[in-house]
């Protein structure tokens, strides 16, 4: 746990720190790089505007040039139209005097009188400004020009232009060439494009800059394209760098899991180990206090009947078989373990073998009053085994069986043939064994939890010992078992010698 704890501080934190810095400085890059971006888009926005209004300039300083020059001969109506015809880009000419009175076109409306009049008034409301404005009236644009013809006073020119040629001559020509990744649009005093050189789909409005004086109140609009902020690579960058967060965190999170489990495994093993000592230890006290208290009360001669002396010397002899017994369980486990363990494999006759072993455990099961249930099949072929090391196997399952029965004392013992196999069946109604616990129970040193607490001593290597036989043999060791029930370990061995290996 203060492992994990830990773990946690020394490496996920740092991590989440991390990502934080990282996180923050993308955040202040996509600041910036929108900053640069604006800046960079409000100079080429100026720059083109500038263009226009030179272009602009240009064709109107054209148009002046050639209106002076037909007026040089007077206010002619036929050589004006003649120029105007010439002049796609005028739509419409009023020349008027300084009092607004209209002196071309000769046929001219009351609205377009009235409008000169305005124009006029317009113009020359403006002092000592040079000879050339820009005047917005009921939403037209005129330009206003003062000039002077032959034998009459300051004129007044007043000229529009024709939307369409102006798009096509002028605001096209200057802006398409454009070499940009924005989109340049000319919006007019309401807002609306005039001119846009492609679709506007998805298009986002970074800034506009106004005009100066040759086209006033309309503004050049600059569009960012879809897809193409910044802020969208800035935002793949960010995922990337979150999925790779995402994995290292990931990475962090199962090596720890892994380191915690590896140290879990080794304190449960070095736990189990010092239990083992102990168990042993105390296993081996046990009979031997036993043998020297009995034995020290037949030397003393206290025990003068036959009967009774006998009795001291049966459990002498038992105590030291239990002996001989646990010992010969920790020298094979010790021999597994470092792989010394070698099997002699001979045709063996089952009968015999089993009733051996039972026989070892007759004392403790009469005393107990066991209720002893032995089946054995008939006609048992003789299988290839090592005796010895199924007997022991044999005494493991029968130990363990009376070891961990309560008040139903039941011992079945089976021994029958199934398939190409040799089953050994070891039953009892004892306490059983809980199924979380039964994989565990035939690893080393393993002691079901709840047989410590029942007082029953043991060092728990037993059953490793069973399966390290029944697999040395190429068969195989179950257990079915339900608490409270009982338990059925069944030992399979192959009647065939599949050519069992010495040294597992
Ligand atoms: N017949 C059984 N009924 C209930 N529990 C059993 C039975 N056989 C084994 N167990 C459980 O399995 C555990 C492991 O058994 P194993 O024989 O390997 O060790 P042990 O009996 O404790 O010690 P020993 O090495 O002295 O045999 C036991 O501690 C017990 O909890
Ligand atoms: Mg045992």
């Amino acid at each position: 746990m203060r492992f994990s704890v830990l773990a946690l501080g020394a490496i996920v934190a740092p991590a989440v720190i991390v990502a934080l810095l990282g996180w923050v400085s993308l955040r202040q890059w996509e600041r910036s790089a929108e900053l640069l971006r604006r800046e960079q888009a409000r100079d080429m926005a100026t720059m083109a505007a500038e263009k226009v209004e030179m272009a602009l300039r240009h064709v109107e300083d054209g148009f002046v040039e050639r209106l002076q020059a037909t007026l040089a001969a007077g206010v002619e109506s036929a050589a004006l139209d003649r120029l105007l015809a010439g002049e796609p880009l005028v739509r419409a000419l009023r020349l008027l005097d300084t009092r607004g009175a209209i002196l071309y076109p000769r046929a001219a409306s009351d609205t377009d009188r009235a409008v000169a009049r305005r124009l006029a008034d317009a113009a020359l409301a403006v002092r000592g400004a040079p000879g050339r404005r820009t005047i917005v009236l009921d939403g037209e644009r005129w330009i206003v020009v003062t000039m002077s013809a032959r034998a009459a006073d300051t004129l007044l020119a007043a000229f529009a232009y024709d939307a369409d040629v102006l798009r096509r001559d002028v605001l096209a020509a200057s802006l398409a060439s454009l070499e940009s990744a924005t989109i340049f649009v000319v919006v007019d005093e309401q807002g609306r494009p005039v001119w846009a050189p492609a679709s506007l789909e998805g298009a986002e409005r970074l800034l506009s800059v106004a005009f100066r004086d040759s086209l006033p109140n309309w503004q050049l609009a600059v569009y960012q394209p879809a897809g193409s902020a910044p802020r969208e690579a800035v935002r793949r960058q960010v995922t990337i760098f979150m999925a790779a967060f995402v994995v290292l965190c990931a990475v962090i999170v199962a090596g720890i899991a892994v380191t915690w489990r590896l140290m879990r495994r080794e304190t449960e093993m070095a736990r189990l180990k010092s239990d083992f000592v102990a168990n042993v230890s105390h296993d081996l006290k046990t009979p031997l206090s036993v043998i020297r208290m009995f034995g020290e009360t037949l030397e003393m001669g206290r025990v003068s009947d036959e009967p009774r002396r006998h009795e001291y010397y049966r459990v002498i002899t038992r105590e030291a078989e239990r002996l001989s017994r646990l010992i010969d369980n920790v020298l094979d486990f010790s021999r597994i373990e470092s792989g010394r363990r070698r099997y002699d494999i001979v045709p063996t006759p089952v009968e015999p073998l089993v009733r051996e072993t039972l026989e070892a455990f007759a004392y403790p099961l009469a005393q107990q009053a066991f209720k002893v249930e032995v089946t054995i099949a008939p006609d048992l072929p003789e299988v290839p085994m090592d005796p010895e090391a199924v007997g022991q196997a044999l005494a493991n399952l029968v130990d363990n069986a009376i070891k961990y029965s309560a008040e139903d004392r039941v011992l079945t013992v089976q021994a029958h043939v199934e398939g190409d196999g040799l089953v050994l069946v070891v039953a009892d109604h004892g306490i059983g064994i809980p199924r979380a616990e039964q994989v565990r129970i035939f690893d080393k040193f393993y002691r079901a939890g709840r047989s410590e607490t029942q007082g029953r001593r043991g060092s728990g290597v037993g059953l490793a010992l069973v399966r390290h036989v029944a697999e040395a043999h190429r068969g195989s060791v179950t257990v079915a078992s339900a608490p409270g029930e009982g338990s059925r370990f069944t030992l399979r061995l192959p009647l065939a010698d599949g050519g069992a290996h010495g040294d597992a």
